[in-house]
């Protein structure tokens, strides 16, 4: 059982409140996406459930407990949308992969669980010996992915994880998600702007509108027949807005779809 559970959370910066009592569940195994304008505090959501955003009032709760903070067995973790800078530039995949694995595995254990972390982002082995300047974005990725996981964590925030990528390789990355919550259970809050990826990866969406949840509910409903006014405005905005394709049946990759927006 792996429920993230946003109660009322407020964040403020200075006179500035990012985030007005905002409420949303993540439930065991779900993905929910969660979309909305720039600025209107989606990234604030996710920095917020790891202790990166000051957070005022409300309460952000894992199974009913508050998110164990600091430490390396964390159970809630974030990936974020540039691979290039969230890896050391000088640390090989391998080295990134193992500084975040528990501290109490031996050597042989640790490349052991490397490679393991490696097969589960269908990298090859061999990959954990190469700086991150050697491996294009999507590879990249896929190391902070790998990373990620390395905690063995419940839920994973992830927040535009293939924007940064290109086109091509999108696609491969959001099946690797879909995957990683098949085979691992996962929880996970995926944020995006592309409605197409969202629509393909989300059980169900959430709709940040200045920092307040307006609408919320299963992905076909909300992103096919919207309630709220503002969500009607953001599909008639950003990309992947209103496209009815094979996707939404959720067994084609994205990646066609993906290629139509560019
Ligand atoms: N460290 C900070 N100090 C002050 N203001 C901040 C800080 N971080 C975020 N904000 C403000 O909080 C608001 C929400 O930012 P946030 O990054 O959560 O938006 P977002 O929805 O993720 O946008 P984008 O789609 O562009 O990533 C913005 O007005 C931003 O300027
Ligand atoms: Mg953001």
């Amino acid at each position: 059982m792996s429920v993230l559970g946003f109660h009322d959370v407020r964040v403020r910066y200075g006179s500035h409140t990012v985030l007005k009592d905002v409420s949303l569940e993540v439930g065991d195994g779900e993905i929910v996406g969660l979309v909305g304008e720039s600025g209107s505090g989606k990234s604030t959501m996710a920095r917020a459930a790891v202790g990166l955003a000051p957070v005022t009032g409300g309460r952000i709760l894992l199974d009913g407990r508050p998110v164990p903070g600091r430490g390396r067995a964390r159970p809630v973790q974030m990936v974020f949308q540039d691979p290039y800078s969230s890896l050391d530039p000088r640390m090989t995949a391998g080295e990134s992969i193992a500084e975040a694995l528990p501290e109490r595995l031996g050597k042989q254990a640790r490349q052991e669980e490397i490679t393991r972390l490696l097969a589960l982002v269908h990298l090859d082995a061999a990959r954990a010996g190469d700086l991150p300047g050697r491996l294009s974005g999507g590879q990249r990725q896929r190391v902070a992915l790998a990373r990620a996981l390395a905690a063995r964590p419940e839920v994973i925030l992830a927040d535009e994880i293939t924007s940064a990528l290109d086109v091509s390789v999108q696609g491969a990355v959001l099946n690797l998600v879909r995957d990683m919550r098949r085979d691992l259970g996962l929880s996970m809050l995926f944020i995006s702007h592309n409605l197409a990826v969202v629509r393909y990866v989300a059980d169900r969406v959430a709709v940040m509108h200045d920092g307040e949840i307006v609408e919320h509910g299963p992905t076909a409903q909300v992103l096919g027949a919207p309630r709220h006014e503002y969500t009607r405005h953001l599909l008639a905005a950003l990309p992947g807005a209103g496209r009815r394709t094979s996707s939404d049946t959720g067994t084609t990759p994205p990646t066609s779809i993906l290629k139509e927006q560019t």
